[in-house]
């Protein structure tokens, strides 16, 4: 039997759909299609959610991290550092600025921001760090910002890509309040997904997030009185009504996906694959937004797996500082040898909530038979 890689329609059962559409009617009777009360609501709801005390709900996660970044005060000429091995928009938020993205290499047990690795990047012109909670794994946030700090020898920014890691949380604390802002996605294939386009931004400072709300709408505090140039990023409220109702879930889904991790990782051992193949450790906090393993002669793999109809993804094939874009700030095959190791070596698993134990049972069997 085919297993997806993803089913969008996981979540839209006959019972589900019903319930989204009662909320759209109720934004389609009071018409306030961007901001409408649903984002209000939606932003108190995820605050309380994540125990963090600001949210600030915008366009996408991509916009999240230009407003994060860009209240922490980055402008043209600063240096962000940013893992190498990421989402494009990790780095692509930090040159929308006018800023330049430094690329450091990651720790290869976690695929996250090595803080040893982050602190050789550090210098003068360093304005912030923006670790990433790949797959949404916590990143080590404190001890990246104490290394980045102590190698520049003054207080860094430390803004958290957190766009794959809602409700996760590391021992010191949930994941986007653990700097001083935070840029999450609600991309469809989310944890917590959209119908569409949308995201936000976390803050414990009522400060900043009250600048993020002006930038989010043109830099205006008043209509038509603008004290900065901002943007629109603004909220969509059919989105908000959307997330509203799969925010009543988000922990059950997952719950979904961490059982999942561990149920294919007993999998794994049973079937004798830790010598081809490693998969990732079951941490707590962690809540697999993606399960994606290390595995030898990856390509073929991937051929196998398509074949046998098992989905799958490489995220990412190309790491950052190999990108044609930023061909102009250096970066060149061998420099950072763990980030571009893992873009060789990654391949993603089916892991969304919907997937059954029968599910795994096939997706490991196909890679038994590759392997055997
Ligand atoms: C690590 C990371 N950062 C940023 C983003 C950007 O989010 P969006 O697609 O909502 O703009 C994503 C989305 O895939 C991501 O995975």
């Amino acid at each position: 039997m085919p297993v997806p890689f993803f089913d969008i329609r996981y979540n839209l059962g006959p019972a589900e759909k019903q319930a989204l559409l009662r909320r759209w009617a109720a934004v389609l009777d009071h018409g306030r299609f961007i901001n409408g009360p649903e984002v209000g609501e939606l932003e108190q709801r995820l605050a309380r959610f994540l125990g963090i005390e600001h949210v600030v709900a915008c366009s996408n996660g991509s916009d999240a991290l230009v407003l994060a970044l860009r209240a922490a005060g980055v402008g043209p000429g600063d240096e962000v550092i940013v893992p190498a091995f990421s989402f494009f928009a990790t780095a692509g938020a930090v040159a929308r600025l006018g800023a330049v993205p430094v690329f450091a290499d990651i720790d290869p047990e976690t695929f996250c921001l090595d803080p040893a690795a982050a602190a050789v990047r550090a210098g003068d012109l360093t304005r912030a760090v923006l670790p990433v909670h790949l797959y949404g794994r916590p990143a080590p946030v404190g001890e990246i910002r104490r290394a980045v700090e102590a190698a520049c020898g003054r207080e860094v920014a430390v803004v958290e890509d957190a766009a794959q890691a809602v409700g996760a949380a590391s021992p010191e604390g949930p994941c986007g309040g653990l700097g001083l802002a935070a840029g999450f996605s609600c991309f469809p294939t989310k944890n917590l997904g959209a119908c569409g386009d949308a995201g936000f931004v976390t803050t414990r400072s009522g400060e900043i997030a009250a600048r993020l709300r002006r930038l989010r709408e043109h830099g205006g505090g008043r209509r038509y009185h603008h004290d900065e140039v901002g943007y629109n990023f603004r909220h969509d409220t059919l989105q908000a009504a959307a997330l509203l109702e799969r925010l009543d879930h988000l922990l059950e889904y997952n719950a979904a996906r961490i059982e999942a991790a561990a149920d294919y990782g007993r999998r794994f051992a049973a079937a004798g694959l830790a010598g081809p193949i490693r998969w990732p450790e079951v941490v707590p906090g962690h809540v697999f937004h993606q399960y994606v393993i290390r595995a030898e002669r990856r390509d073929d793999l991937v051929e196998h797996l398509r074949r046998a109809g098992v989905g799958c993804a490489v995220y990412y094939p190309v790491p950052l500082h190999l990108q044609p874009c930023f061909a102009g700030l250096g970066g060149r095959a061998g420099r950072l040898p763990e980030s571009e190791r893992a873009a060789s070596q990654v391949l993603a698993l089916p892991i969304h909530p919907g997937l059954g134990p029968e599910d795994r049972a096939e997706v490991v069997a196909a890679i038994e038979a590759f392997y055997s």
